[in-house]
């Protein structure tokens, strides 16, 4: 068993990632920290509470909310991927008596900040922690920042985010979760413990799409069935409209089958830096993955290939 802290900024990809880690018996989610990115750190938070009141839980993960705003640059949200309230406006479905549709849990937000929180579990569980990092860096570089002993103690960071080989999603070079706060990834990259990087070479292998979707929805009742089909309507239309299918990228969904299917994935050793300054190249990651040149002072595991239908069927039997 696993012990793992997930910090998010949910986001219609991280719900999955949560609702696959929260059904995974591998790992055990000691807490979950919100961060801003696809959404404001606040909503971020109250879409954390509805995405684990869908799982009709009886005991919770630890919850605190973390930073508000990148180290340096200005937040940019990506609203107009994961709707208004980053989750498809399921937080505005209501039932006939006008009750939420989707009740957030039954839990507390804890009184202490998602940095102290990442750092109370990281001296907790000395050596045991794997950080699931599925937005921009921010908490944890200020964790870094604040604590680098206790910090040091941590098993492994797993991260989704860059794109070496892929073009980016946000610019032609950076991927969202870098490009919002390459400061904090330039900081964590340069920090001395195991960091295992999941980027869009990988995750753009994972397509999702609205007929494959659907036709696993129907084959269950339930809760979680209606909030995917709820919440995935609006990226997927967007998606539709400027990516070029009906259907999206589960990104987040991939951090979580590195611990739990570790053989659905290939990685190569790389020493990765973050452009932090360019007009056309702020955010891009950047590493030279010839074979040849893997082991020049590596600091990350970067995974580039994905056994894609396995971990599709994978992904579906744990939503069960
Ligand atoms: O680029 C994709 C990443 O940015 C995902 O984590 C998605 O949720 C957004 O945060
Ligand atoms: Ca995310």
């Amino acid at each position: 068993m696993q012990r793992i802290l997930i910090d998010t900024d949910p986001g219609v990809d991280d719900a999955f990632a949560i609702f696959l880690a929260m059904r995974s018996p591998e790992l055990h989610v000691e807490a979950i920290t919100t961060v801003c990115g696809n959404v404001s750190v606040t909503q971020a938070t109250q879409n954390l509470l509805t995405i684990l009141g869908v799982l009709d839980l009886n005991t919770f993960p630890i919850i605190a909310e973390g930073e508000a705003e990148p180290l340096v640059k200005p937040l940019v949200m990506a609203t107009h991927v994961h709707g208004d309230d980053g989750l498809g406006n399921v937080s505005q479905l209501r039932n006939t008596d006008g009750s939420p549709l989707y009740p957030q849990a039954n839990t507390t937000i804890s009184s202490v900040s998602g940095v102290d929180l990442i750092l109370e579990m990281a001296a907790r569980y000395p050596d045991e922690l794997t950080i699931i990092a599925l937005g921009p860096l921010t908490n944890i570089a200020k964790a870094i920042r604040k604590d680098a002993e206790k910090m040091q103690r941590l098993q492994k960071i797993v991260l989704m985010g860059g794109a070496f080989e892929a073009y980016g999603n946000v610019t032609t070079t950076a991927e969202f979760n870098i490009f919002v706060d390459p400061h904090a990834a330039h900081e964590v990259f340069q920090f001395d413990v195991p960091i295992h990087i999941v980027p869009l070479d990988a995750t753009h292998q994972v397509i999702l799409t609205g007929e494959r979707l659907h036709a696993e929805i129907d084959k269950r009742e339930g809760t979680i069935s209606h909030f995917l089909k709820d919440a995935t309507q609006a990226c997927m239309e967007f998606y539709r409209e400027h990516v070029g299918f009906w259907g999206f990228h589960i990104h987040d969904a991939l951090p979580i089958g590195i611990l739990t299917r570790p053989d659905y994935f290939e990685s190569v050793l790389a020493h990765v830096q973050v452009e932090t300054e360019g007009t056309l190249t702020c955010g891009m990651t950047v590493a030279d993955l010839r074979p040849e040149r893997q082991h020049r002072d590596p600091n990350a595991n970067v995974y580039l290939k994905v056994a894609v239908e396995a971990f599709l069927d994978y992904f579906f039997e744990r939503l069960q």
